[in-house]
């Protein structure tokens, strides 16, 4: 989600200043938190194949770190206005399923043009590199941001939602003292909170503890995790259905307009969130690997 989704009330010129700038809505993604959290999880899961193509896609600024350019897609929103349904999905209110044929359109009906259609559509991009004969057609290091950055997105329960509260952005509701919007609080308000309570106000040491439940806690889950029907590269359909199923259970539960969020439902979502963290972090590395495996890539500058 964006930096404007909640909102102090402090005066209404202030008010008035950031409702301004605002971005439209429809825009919402993973605070940064969550997008860096999901590839610093992948880096250390990349085989040595994979690692040595993100190096050479990533610009030389970012030293070879994924992670901190995950959030590249959401800075560029006003640029790339083309891709901003790209980071989520509308479902059917309540229906709490998801279907590629009914679901994965743009707000115009164009078929694909959803979450989901864009990571197949990075996917492919990115299983052209080391090609002679495709290489060149695409921007491989914006595809591989996009990628990497969508990965995260379609493990955020809300960004599969429902269509009519546009995943949780319509419903007005209370963090604790704060008014804001459902869609904010699991972008953002419970990874600040755990940050807060749990984690000394460290993100990286929130991540050292997801990492410490993968491979112990969850260690056998993994692998089931990673795997993806046939040879698909990438399986995005089915982390889709696994979303919304989770924003049915847990984001809407007990979230209604004017609803007061606190405790109760931070202690009890906090678990699915990093679960969620976890599985984004797993499947990206899973995704890369599959993608990067035995290719030798060409050597050409990145750019953005
Ligand atoms: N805009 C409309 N629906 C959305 C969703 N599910 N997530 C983020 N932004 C949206
Ligand atoms: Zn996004
Ligand atoms: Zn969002």
């Amino acid at each position: 989600m964006g930096k404007f989704g909640c909102l102090l009330l402090f005066g209404m010129e202030i008010l008035i200043l950031l409702l301004a700038v605002a971005p439209p809505p429809g825009v919402e993604a993973w605070g940064k938190e969550g997008h860096y959290s999901t590839c610093k999880i992948a880096e250390p899961l990349l085989s040595k194949e994979a690692s040595e193509a993100v190096r050479k896609l990533l610009p030389k600024y970012a030293e070879g770190d994924l992670a901190s350019l995950c959030s590249w897609p959401d800075q560029m929103r006003f640029r790339f206005h083309w891709a901003s349904p790209l980071h989520y999905i509308n479902t059917p209110d309540n229906q709490c399923g998801y279907d590629y044929e009914r679901d994965c359109h743009d707000e115009h009906g164009v078929k694909g043009v959803c979450l989901e259609g864009a990571i197949k559509n990075y996917t492919s991009q990115l299983e052209t590199y080391g090609s002679r004969a495709t290489g060149g057609k695409y921007n491989l290091t914006q595809a591989l941001l996009f990628l990497s950055h969508f990965m995260g997105d379609v493990h955020e329960p809300l960004h599969v939602g429902f269509t009519s509260d546009e995943g949780g952005n319509t419903i007005q509701l209370h963090w604790y003292k704060r008014k804001c919007n459902l869609h904010h609080v699991w972008d953002s308000f419970i990874i600040e909170k755990a940050m807060k309570e749990y984690y000394d106000n460290d993100l990286e040491v929130m991540i050292e503890a997801i990492q410490k439940n993968i491979s112990d806690s969850w260690s056998d889950e993994v692998t089931t995790w990673e795997k993806c029907n046939g040879r698909e590269l990438a399986c995005p359909g089915s982390y889709a259905d696994e979303s919304i199923i989770l924003a049915c259970k847990w984001a809407y539960k007990d979230a209604k307009e004017n609803s007061v969020l606190e405790d109760d439902y931070f202690l009890s979502r906090l678990p699915i969130l990093e679960k969620q963290l976890a599985r984004g972090g797993v499947r990206l590395a899973a995704t890369l690997n599959r993608i990067f495996s035995s290719k030798e890539g060409y050597t050409r500058e990145s750019e953005l």
